[in-house]
């Protein structure tokens, strides 16, 4: 992963740093897009009220729960499921990338990952759109990752393209490669995709901000 590895005794250790543990919950689907295009797995993220993409999940004080208690019930506020998460969950622990260099990061993220039942996954889409505390306020809608490429390219490199919490983006890259959900060449053709796309996205922003500045000199 792009950041530096921790193991989860020196994570614990590491006085007045805080701790977020954040899941990717996944099932594999015999369903088809259009009754032809394999779905083939099903991997929830969400978008959160930054405006960003990120993995269910949140702040845990390890001084009062363990890591994996924290996160089943930060799943219960954002899915509105009591999950139960365990140790063989988890994945790796790293410092959150900073914010400038001069200032390290003193947050630690945990990064868990769960395989369900495609039934499971989906009562766990049903209850973040209805029962879920935090449906609305700080999760603005769950979505599935597209691991497909359509002719034209959509699916999975458009998907990349967005913007991502933290390192959420390279947390998802490393668990398609390591559970082999997605061939490392789609993926390496689906990234190059992606950064054509940021460019494109740049030139339509200042398309959008020259409309806007058009509109401000205007009133
Ligand atoms: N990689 C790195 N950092 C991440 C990742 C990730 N994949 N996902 C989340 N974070 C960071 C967030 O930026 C945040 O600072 O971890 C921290 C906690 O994660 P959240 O899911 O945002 O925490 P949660 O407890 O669900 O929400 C609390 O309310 O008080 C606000 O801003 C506060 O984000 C916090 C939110
Ligand atoms: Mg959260």
């Amino acid at each position: 992963m792009a950041c530096g590895q921790l193991s989860r005794a020196e994570a614990l250790a590491c006085s007045g740093c805080r701790h977020a543990c954040h899941v990717m919950l996944y099932s594999d689907t015999e369903s088809q897009l259009f009754g032809k295009i394999p779905i083939r797995h099903i991997i929830l993220m969400q978008m959160r009220f930054d405006g960003l993409l990120g993995f269910p999940g949140g702040l845990v004080n390890p001084s009062e729960e363990t890591l994996e208690a924290g996160l089943s019930r930060e799943l219960l506020e954002e899915l509105g499921v009591a999950l139960p998460i365990s140790i063989e969950d988890h994945v790796d622990s790293c410092h959150a990338p900073a914010s400038s260099p001069s200032s390290p990061s003193r947050l630690i993220t945990h990064f868990y990952v769960k395989k369900m039942e495609e039934e499971q996954i989906k009562e766990v889409e049903r209850a973040a759109a209805s029962t879920a505390p935090d449906h609305g306020q700080e999760v603005l809608g769950m979505v599935r990752v597209p691991l497909y490429t359509r002719k034209g390219g959509g699916g999975l490199a458009p998907f990349l393209s967005h913007s991502f919490i933290g390192n959420a983006r390279s947390q998802l890259v490393d668990s398609l490669l390591r559970l082999n959900l997605v061939a490392p060449e789609d993926l390496h053709r689906a990234l190059t995709h992606s950064l054509e796309i940021h460019s494109h996205t740049a030139e339509d922003l200042k398309v959008s901000l020259a409309l806007t500045d058009a509109r401000r000199k205007h009133f």
